[in-house]
């Protein structure tokens, strides 16, 4: 059955209760109270005829008290006028012990036995609905008996008055019918506004009905259909599917939000996707660093709540959401409380089916692309250099080499010669020996390297490169201060290039501080791999100077051959790492190199 015919059928079947119930209330009350009012009257006629018999008895000898009775004319008087005057007294009668009448309100039955009509009082004892249903079986005649004596206390006889019951019955099934028409009506009345009610109750679920029959179903799922009215659970059911697959939409948001998120955390440069309203939807670690915030203080906010409107990035997402149309790059210098940083702008207008949807900005650091542009320029050079020496320098080895041997005999020949000309001879051996070095190191320099990839302890590295300069640093009142941190991880790399790298550095350091001074080693662990810092308090380097300190045969000192630092330079990047130099002429000089974690 239809929720909406459920609800009829219980209305009205609640009216028809509440009808039947009153009506049962009513009849009953009324039963009671005609029945009682009926047989009040019987017994007050009783009692009067009793008192007219008890008069005669006082008047009368016992032994005439029967020819008494049945010729006074009072009595008959009376209880004949009872019959006649009351339409529901049917007879009245006085009788013997035995039932035989002495008195009868009909003549014709003087003397004969009175066969009694059924008791009243047992009539009046049953309960109303006994009562109804006996009235309606037509017991038309019930009595009330009331015994009496002769005045000596012995029983004589008993006084009779029969009531109709036709009247009652009457004036009951009028009330019945009375009732059973306002029940009926009040029924229809209740299945008319329960009518009404469904229909004003249902218009909200119709309206719920259209409004859901809007959403498509998800495949397998049958269409949304409540024409049949047959089964409003289906609305819950709905509901319960509707509200899974809400779930599934939210966490498969949540999911491209994580693999947004990650995706940008892989680039290098800070993007920053806005809202239409200026809301930052996300951004990678970089942009939190760029706005000098962390991403969980901004993700979700509005940019307004935390920077001015002329913030670059607040400028660009303006000008491309009012544009309509990609913007940029271009250069801005944006500084977020540390030093400004030159940044390469540029915004991309989002879509989706309903329009513009916001915006996502990107910004690349000018600096440390041209900076990784030269060191990817160096290596490239070197790299080029490389195949290119090995072959030169194979040219020039060989014609030294036979310098060397004619050199040699050129001194066997003029053993005898001036001391001028021995002279020549040194400084020409001198200078064939001296390039020979120049060409090794060069070659040193050039050659592709194999790594031999061992773990290196820092520490006992440090230790090594120490000991081999101590002694120097003690003649020139150098103080060393070395420091590793705990649980770091060894380095994996190529121990002895290594050592080179920070022997070379530490060399140099020295030969920084002729007159004394501090030299401070640190390595620390970084978020993806080792620190290592060798600073000086040493002479320093002048501005020009230091652009160039990593390229080859680049010396200031008179001894110098300029390969130290290229050598330094080569291996870090050998390594995968970066070298960075800070230094203020007079003021000492730091490097700090940084090597990436290296699986072995
Ligand atoms: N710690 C330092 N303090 C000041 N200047 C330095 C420092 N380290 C290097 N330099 C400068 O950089 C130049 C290049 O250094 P590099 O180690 O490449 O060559 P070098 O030390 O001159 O010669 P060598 O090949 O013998 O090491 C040095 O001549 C010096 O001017
Ligand atoms: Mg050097």
């Amino acid at each position: 059955m239809g929720f909406r015919r459920k609800q009829i059928a219980g209305l009205t079947l609640v009216a028809a209760a509440v009808a039947l119930a009153t009506s049962l209330v009513n009849l009953t009350a009324l039963v009671r109270f005609s029945v009682a009012e009926t047989e009040s009257r019987a017994r007050f006629l009783a009692e009067t005829l009793r008192h007219q018999a008890s008069r005669v008895i006082r008047q009368t000898e016992p032994a005439e008290l029967r020819s008494a009775l049945t010729w006074d004319a009072a009595l008959i008087n009376y209880a004949e006028g009872i019959v006649g005057y009351s339409a529901t007294t049917m007879y009245v009668a006085v009788t013997d012990r035995d039932g035989f009448a002495l008195v009868h309100s009909n003549p014709l039955e003087l003397g004969d036995k009175l066969t009694p009509a059924p008791s009243l009082e047992s009539f009046v004892a049953k309960n109303p609905l006994a009562q109804l249903w006996e009235l309606r079986q037509g017991h038309n005649v019930l009595e009330v008996a009331m015994p009496f004596d002769d005045g000596d206390g012995e029983p004589f006889g008993a006084v009779h008055v029969a009531i109709s019951t036709l009247f009652l019955k009457e004036e009951i099934w009028n009330v019945v019918t009375q009732n059973v028409l306002l029940a009926t009506s009040a029924v229809v009345a209740a299945f008319f506004a329960s009518l009404f009610f469904a229909n004003w109750l249902w218009a909200p679920i119709e309206l719920l009905r259209r409004e859901l029959g809007r959403f498509q179903p998800v495949d397998g799922e049958p269409p949304l259909d409540f024409q049949s009215e047959s089964d409003v659970s289906r609305i819950a059911e709905f509901f319960a599917s509707m509200s899974q697959r809400l779930d599934d939409q939210r966490s498969a948001r949540e999911n491209d939000a994580s693999w947004l998120s990650t995706m940008l955390g892989g680039l290098s440069d800070a993007v920053l996707v806005f809202s239409n309203e200026g809301r930052v939807l996300s951004l990678n670690e970089r942009a939190a660093e760029l706005l000098g915030l962390g991403r969980d203080e901004i993700q979700g906010k509005l940019f307004a709540d935390f920077f001015p409107e002329e913030h670059p990035v607040a400028e660009i997402v303006k000008t491309a959401l009012e544009g309509d149309e990609p913007v940029g790059p271009v250069d801005k210098t944006i500084a977020n409380g540390q030093r400004p940083v030159v940044y390469a702008l540029s915004a991309q207008v989002l879509r989706d089916e309903s329009g513009v949807s916001g915006v996502m900005v990107s910004a690349r650091d000018m600096e440390k692309l041209s900076r990784l542009g030269s060191q990817l320029s160096y290596a490239q050079k070197l790299a080029a250099l490389g195949k290119l020496t090995s072959g030169v320098a194979h040219e020039i080895k060989n014609p030294l080499n036979a310098m060397v041997i004619h050199v040699a005999l050129l001194r066997e020949r003029l053993k005898r010669a001036s001391p001028e000309t021995q002279a020549s001879l040194d400084t020409l051996e001198k200078e064939i020996r001296r390039l020979d070095q120049v060409i090794q190191g060069f070659l040193r320099f050039t050659r592709p390297e194999d790594l031999q990839l061992t773990s290196v302890p820092l520490r006992e590295l440090f230790d090594e490169v120490e000991r081999l300069v101590s002694a120097e640093a003690k003649a020139s009142g150098i103080e060393i201060e070395t420091k590793v941190a705990e649980e770091l991880p060894p380095v994996h790399g190529d121990r002895e290039l290594l050592q080179q790298v920070f022997l070379n550095l530490v060399q140099n350091a020295e030969e920084a501080m002729p007159h004394g001074g501090r030299l401070h080693v640190e390595a620390s662990r970084t978020e993806d791999g080792v620190e290592i810092v060798v600073a000086d308090s040493g002479v320093g380097i002048e501005p020009e100077m230091l652009e160039k300190i990593f390229d080859l045969y680049v010396t200031t000192k008179k001894k110098g051959s300029g390969i130290g630092l290229s050598m330094v330079y080569r291996i870090v990047q050998l390594h995968g790492g970066e070298i960075t130099v800070e230094s203020e002429k007079g003021n000492g000089t730091r490097f700090t190199i940084h090597l990436p974690e290296m699986r072995a």
